[in-house]
C-alpha cells in the first residue's frame, strides 16, 4: 500500500492546473450506456474511480478506447448490453456504480445492481434512486444483496419528488427519464454543477431536458439517443482543495482551469477568514494569505450552491490554523468527521459533538503517522501535513488516488515537499 511522506512548512506558490471532475465524469460514462452510438468524453480525470467505472462498463458490454495521444479522451461504444449487472465486487469499492441502474433499466429494460452496503462517511442508502425508478414504472425486487429492477415494456414518464436532495439519485433518475415515454418532472432535484453537466451531455445525445441547475427538471422522453462528444467540467472539489492548500500554507498560488463560480461558497468563507481569493481570468483563481492572522469562521455544509461537504474536511484542517474557535457543522453525511481524530494526532484541538466539530485554534501541528479513511479525509490530512512541523506519513493513500489525479506531482510542482513511497 502506498504512503505519502510530507515535510511541512513550505508555502505553496506558482500554478496548479485542475483536472476534469470525477463526479461529473462518472455519470457521463454511465450515460454512454443509453445509446448504441459512439460517445466521446474529453477531460476525463485519470483517477481510480474512473478506472473502476470503466471496468464496470466493459463488463456490461461497452467497448472503451482511451486516446493514446490524449489519455483524457475516452471513446465509448455500447452496441449491445451484454450483462445489465453491477456486481458486489465493484459496487463495494465504488458506490457510484449505482449510476448504471437508471441507464440500464431505460435501455435494456432490466438491471441487477448490488446494494452498496455501509460506507466510511455514512449509511448512504439508494432508496431514493429506487423510489424514483418505481415512479417511472420499474418493478423493484431485492434478493441476495442485489436490487433487481425490471421494466419489460419500457419506462413511463412520471412526477418524481425526491424526499431529500440527492446528487447521484437525481442523475440516475434523469438518465432513466430521458428514454421514458412521455413527460417526467423531477422535483427537489440536486442543483450541483455535475447534474448540469450531465444534462448538457444528454441534450447533445438528443434528450429533451429543461430546468437543470434548478430544483425542478422537466424531461420529454425520446425513443432513442444518439452519439455525442462532450468535455467534462473542471473538478470544483479538486480546485477548492488547492485553494485551501494555498491558504493553509500562507502561499501565493494560482489554481487554473477551474470554474470560479462553482467555488462561490468557499471563496466567501475564505474572505471572512481573511484569505484573499481573486479571479485572475475566467478560469483562474489566485489565493494569497501572506500577512495577518487567520480568523475563525463557522461553516455548515449544504447542497449546492451551499458549502460542499466534499470540502468540509479540508476546511477543518484550515480552521486548526485560525486564531480562535470555529464550528463546522456537517448536514449531508452523518459520519463525516473521521479526519478529526487524525488531525488531533497531529496536534489539532477538536471536539466532536454529533454533527458538529468545535475547533480551537491556533494549533501548532506536528508531523505524525496518520491513516487516510476516505477520499476527502485524506485530502485534509495532506493539507495539515503541508503546515505541520516535521514529517507526516499518510498511510492508505489509495483513498486519495480514487479522486485526485497525481496530487503529489501537482503539489510538488507548487513547492511542496511530498513524495509517494510504496
Ligand atoms: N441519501 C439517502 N437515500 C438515497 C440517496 C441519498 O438517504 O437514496 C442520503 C445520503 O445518505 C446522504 C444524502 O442523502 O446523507 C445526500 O447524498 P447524495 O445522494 O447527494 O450523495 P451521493 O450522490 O451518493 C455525491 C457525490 C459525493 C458527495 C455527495 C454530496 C458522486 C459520485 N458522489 O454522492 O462525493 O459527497 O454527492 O454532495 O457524485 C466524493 O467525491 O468524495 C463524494 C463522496
Amino acid at each position: 500500500m502506498d504512503k505519502f511522506v510530507i515535510e511541512g512548512g513550505l508555502p505553496l506558490h506558482g500554478m496548479i492546473a485542475t483536472s476534469g471532475s470525477k463526479n461529473s465524469a462518472l455519470p457521463a460514462l454511465a450515460a454512454a450506456l443509453l445509446t448504441d452510438e459512439e460517445v466521446v468524453l474529453e477531460r476525463i480525470p485519470r483517477v481510480r474511480d474512473i478506472r473502476t467505472m470503466q471496468r464496470l462498463l466493459v463488463d456490461i458490454g461497452s467497448e472503451i478506447t482511451v486516446d493514446e495521444a490524449d489519455p483524457e479522451r475516452v471513446v465509448l461504444n455500447t452496441k449491445t448490453i451484454v450483462s445489465p449487472e453491477a456486481p458486489y465486487e465493484l459496487v463495494k469499492t465504488m458506490r457510484a456504480s449505482s449510476l448504471v441502474l437508471g441507464p440500464l433499466v431505460a435501455r435494456a429494460g432490466r438491471a441487477r445492481v448490488s446494494l452498496p452496503g455501509g460506507c466510511a462517511i455514512g449509511a448512504r442508502p439508494i432508496n431514493f434512486h429506487l423510489a424514483g425508478l418505481e415512479h417511472l414504472g420499474a418493478r423493484i425486487a431485492q434478493e441476495h444483496g442485489y436490487i433487481e429492477a425490471v421494466a419489460p415494456d419500457g419506462l413511463k414518464g412520471a412526477h418524481v419528488v425526491f424526499d431529500r436532495i440527492t446528487v447521484t439519485g437525481t442523475e440516475d433518475i434523469l438518465m432513466a427519464a430521458v428514454l421514458a415515454e412521455g413527460e417526467s418532472v423531477l422535483e427537489n432535484a440536486a442543483r450541483e454543477p455535475e447534474v448540469v453537466d450531465l444534462a448538457h451531455l444528454l441534450r447533445k445525445m438528443g434528450a429533451k431536458i429543461e430546468g437543470e441547475g434548478t430544483s425542478v427538471i422537466r424531461v420529454q422522453g425520446v425513443s432513442k439517443l444518439h452519439g455525442a462528444t462532450h468535455e467534462i467540467i473542471a473538478d470544483r472539489i479538486e480546485a477548492g482543495t488547492f485553494v485551501l492548500a494555498g491558504a493553509i500554507t500562507r502561499g501565493e498560488l494560482c489554481v487554473s482551469r477551474c470554474v470560479p463560480e462553482h467555488l462561490g461558497a468557499l471563496i466567501v468563507k475564505l474572505a471572512e477568514a481573511g484569505v484573499t481569493v481573486t479571479q485572475v481570468d475566467d478560469t483562474t483563481l489566485r489565493v494569497e494569505r501572506r500577512i495577518g492572522a487567520l480568523g475563525p469562521v463557522d461553516m455548515t455544509t449544504e447542497e449546492y450552491p451551499g458549502f460542499a461537504t466534499d470540502l468540509q474536511a479540508q476546511y477543518m484542517a484550515l480552521m486548526t490554523q485560525a486564531d480562535g474557535i470555529s464550528i463546522v457543522t456537517e448536514t449531508i453525511f452523518e459520519n463525516r468527521f473521521m479526519h478529526a481524530q487524525e488531525l488531533m494526532r497531529m496536534g489539532a484541538n477538536i471536539r466532536l459533538d454529533g454533527r458538529q466539530a468545535i475547533i480551537a485554534g491556533r494549533s501548532r501541528l506536528t508531523g505524525a503517522g496518520v491513516i487516510a479513511s476516505d477520499l476527502r479525509a485524506s485530502a485534509s490530512l495532506v493539507l495539515a501535513a503541508l503546515v505541520a512541523k516535521g514529517e507526516t506519513v499518510i498511510d492508505r493513500v489509495y483513498h486519495i488516488d480514487r479522486g485526485y489525479e497525481k496530487i503529489e506531482a501537482k503539489l510538488s510542482g507548487a513547492g511542496a515537499k511530498i513524495r509517494r513511497e510504496e
